[in-house]
């Protein structure tokens, strides 16, 4: 149970946070605390106290699970317990024996002294949840730290190594290893030498330049003010602490802790933090299933993808072959990738020792001798049956048995693949997306026969990469692009009705996307949606489409890499210019429909965006493509480019309120695709319950 234990080392009393797997502050602890303190007090053989965490963590902060619960500001409360520390009758030495977050390392710092181990990580994250420190943080380490650094550290919520803080007055000792008997040891000192009980809060600071450091810090972060609000009011709380009486400073924190808290932005990227979480289990799988090991990998294809997967393994220190049906595709691959690294290394965010070292893990082959002892097997070929085909089949016959068979395959039928061999129970999609070397999304998906040991050491495998796996079900597209093609399906119709590209991308941009669709096109090649769409048209006869993309794609304008797509590029550039030609077959198409062209505003556009997404993503929920809501939420945070501070597509979608969306879509049903806004029966179901998506479950 979540509490603090209590010992004793003679004289000193040990409290050490005991709440697996970060000691996270939640009420059990807090009691836990209080009550040691009341007892080291009482105690009149205890002349000192040390207190520690348990296991390799201090403390991982508040315990994010009670926000907005009657457990988060039950008594005693965090502040309440930092005050007990701080005003403690005998010494209290924080003992930081590895990560002290958020109000972890608030509490170490009402300690009076503090000793850490030299490679203990301290920091104060909450900007990233949209909140700041709430425990008297902003105030505490200026004090400590100074004002520059501790503005930093609070901005970017990024945590320093304690070897960095060596010189600051927030350690008083930096140890190599045993950091608990060190702190006993400085307690019993403490106590010999009558150090005086040092409060944090008295301590001065002298900062002359405050003026212009402020001004500067808020012309930073002003870009960004707008979406999130949280790194500015850090810079109000920091300041208050530099300029006002401690207990003026806290008011200040405490009223922009209690704003932000409320604040939309926050409950967005506080969902998007569970919902990460959420994404790593399998309802039907349990979180014990054992992992297969991987300790090398093989990728089958060295083109676009098959690169950037390499890179992944390289990058986690996992030797990978790459397999290629000719020497010269093979070179051309590998010298891809070597070229990225090179580009790496002269930007100097990888050392030689590190580029020698991951072009070392790479390997090529023509054979598939070379790989047959490979742990997973990642294809990454032409998106093309025939020739999965033939290489699931090679597959079977040559890799090792107990081996992962990944496909990277974009829309083909993974149970179809999985039956090219004897073991489809060893075969899942593992899909990447370009960049794969960058983009944080992976899409496990799960084949009718993947094996559960298959699932649990694909997400294994995610994580050893430093990917947000989600998993999927088989479907056309998936979660991710199954929803983008109706998106694109809308963003296209509102071309024919009025709207022009930038104006489309300008709107999405402005609600937070990092590109609009148009500019999204243009970078990824516009020929592959015309493939998409061709295979769509055969497959659903039924589907009205816009003709706009295929009369660009018919010029040649497949975007970026041929100079021209929805947007002019002058040669070397990437920045999109308004293109007279598609202006022109724009026009034409709304005139050769008999429409009217009208004005569409930014609101309408983003609507309609949304909408055609979400509805798409209900269907999906209810087909159980999708585990969960907050699956979908992820999948186009990490790797759609949805703004983080709306919290994706699915929760937006409850904020808004269904009803009011169900409205909506009744209304562009009037227009011009009635079709493309059938609602989804889920969508409809919950609207007419007044329920939500994110308390929707699917029942077995
Ligand atoms: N490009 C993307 O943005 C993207 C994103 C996600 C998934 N995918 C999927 O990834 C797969 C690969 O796509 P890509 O864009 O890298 O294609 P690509 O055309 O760039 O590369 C395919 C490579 O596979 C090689 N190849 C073909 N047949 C082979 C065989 N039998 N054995 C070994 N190598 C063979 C080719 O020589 C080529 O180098 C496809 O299934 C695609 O749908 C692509």
């Amino acid at each position: 149970m979540a509490s603090a234990d209590y010992t004793l080392r003679g004289a000193i009393a040990v409290i050490t946070l005991d709440n697996p797997p970060v000691n996270a502050l939640g009420l059990g602890v807090r009691q836990g605390v209080a009550d040691a303190l009341e007892r080291a007090q009482a105690d009149a053989a205890v002349s000192a106290v040390v207190l520690t965490g348990t296991g390799a963590t201090f403390c991982g902060g508040a315990d994010v699970s009670e926000f907005g619960l009657p457990a988060m500001i039950a008594a005693p409360h965090l502040t309440d317990l930092c005050d007990l520390v701080e005003g403690f009758p005998k010494p209290v030495i924080a003992a930081l024996n590895g990560l002290a977050l958020g109000g972890g390392l608030e509490l170490a710092m009402c300690c009076h002294y503090r000793v850490a181990l030299a490679a203990a990580q301290v920091g104060l994250p909450e900007v990233k949840l949209g909140i700041l420190p709430g425990a008297g943080g902003t105030q505490r380490l200026p004090r400590l730290a100074g004002p520059e650094r501790a503005l930093n550290m609070i901005v970017s919520g990024t945590p320093v190594s304690a070897r960095e803080l060596a010189h600051t007055e927030l350690l008083d000792q930096i140890v190599e290893a045993d950091v608990v008997p060190a702190a006993v040891e400085y307690a019993r000192r403490a106590v010999d030498e009558k150090l005086p009980l040092k409060k944090t809060r008295d301590l001065k600071i002298h900062f002359p330049n405050a003026e212009a450091f402020f001004d500067f810090a808020r012309a930073a972060v002003a870009p960004l003010a707008k979406n999130y609000p949280a790194p500015g009011k850090c810079i109000d709380a920091v300041e208050a602490a530099v300029l006002r009486p401690f207990d003026d400073g806290m008011k200040v924190e405490r009223a922009a802790f209690t704003e932000l808290l409320g604040s939309s932005e926050s409950k967005a990227l506080r969902h998007v933090f569970f919902a990460i979480r959420a994404a790593s289990k399998i309802p039907d799988v349990p979180s014990g299933t054992p992992q297969r090991p991987i300790g090398s990998v093989a990728v089958i294809g060295a083109g676009t993808m098959g690169g950037g997967i390499a890179m992944n393994f390289a990058n986690a220190g996992v030797p990978v072959t790459v397999l290629e049906t000719t020497q010269a595709a093979l070179d051309k691959g590998l010298g891809v990738v070597r070229k990225n690294y090179e580009g790496t290394l002269k930007k100097g965010r990888l050392s030689q020792k590190d580029f020698d070292k991951r072009l070392g893990l790479i390997k090529g082959t023509l054979s598939y001798d070379e790989i047959a002892r490979a742990d997973l097997v990642i294809e990454a070929v032409f998106e093309d049956m025939q020739v999965k085909k033939q290489v699931f089949e090679t597959l079977d016959a040559k890799v090792k048995a107990g081996a992962i068979l990944a496909s990277n395959t974009s829309t083909l039928d993974l149970d179809k693949i999985a039956g090219y061999t004897q073991r489809p129970g060893d075969v899942v999609g593992l899909h990447f997306f370009s960049p794969a070397n960058v983009t944080k999304l992976l899409e496990i998906v799960r084949g009718a026969k993947t094996a559960d040991d298959v699932l649990a050491t694909s997400l294994g495998i995610a994580k050893q990469i430093k990917k947000i796996g989600v998993v999927a079900g088989v479907c056309d597209g998936f979660i991710g692009n199954r929803m983008l093609n109706s998106y694109f399906r809308q963003m296209d119709f509102l071309l024919d009705e009025g709207a022009l590209p930038l104006e489309i991308d300008k709107a999405l941009e402005a609600f937070g996307f990092a590109m609009g669709p148009f500019r999204v096109a243009d970078l990824a090649g516009n020929d592959i949606g015309w493939a998409i769409r061709k295979r769509l048209y055969a497959e659903h006869p039924e589907r009205a489409f816009s003709r706009i993309p295929d009369l660009i794609c018919e010029l040649g304008r497949f975007g970026q890499k041929t100079g021209a797509g929805w947007y002019d590029y002058k040669p070397g550039e990437r920045n999109p210019l308004p293109s007279e030609v598609v202006t022109k077959i724009i026009l034409e198409e709304s005139s050769r429909l008999g429409r009217a062209r009208r004005e569409i505003g930014a609101e309408e556009i983003v609507e309609r965006a949304l909408y055609a997404l979400i509805n798409e993503g209900a269907q999906i929920l209810e087909e159980g493509i999708a585990q969960r809501a907050s699956d979908i939420d992820v999948v186009y945070i990490a790797g759609y480019g949805f703004p983080d501070f709306r919290g994706g597509p699915m929760f937006y979608a409850d904020s808004v309120g269904l009803p009011n969306i169900l409205r909506a879509m009744r209304s562009f049903a009037k227009g011009y695709q009635p079709d493309a806004w059938r609602p989804a029966p889920l969508l409809a179901k919950l609207a007419a319950e007044n329920g939500s998506f994110a308390g929707w479950r699917k029942q077995s």
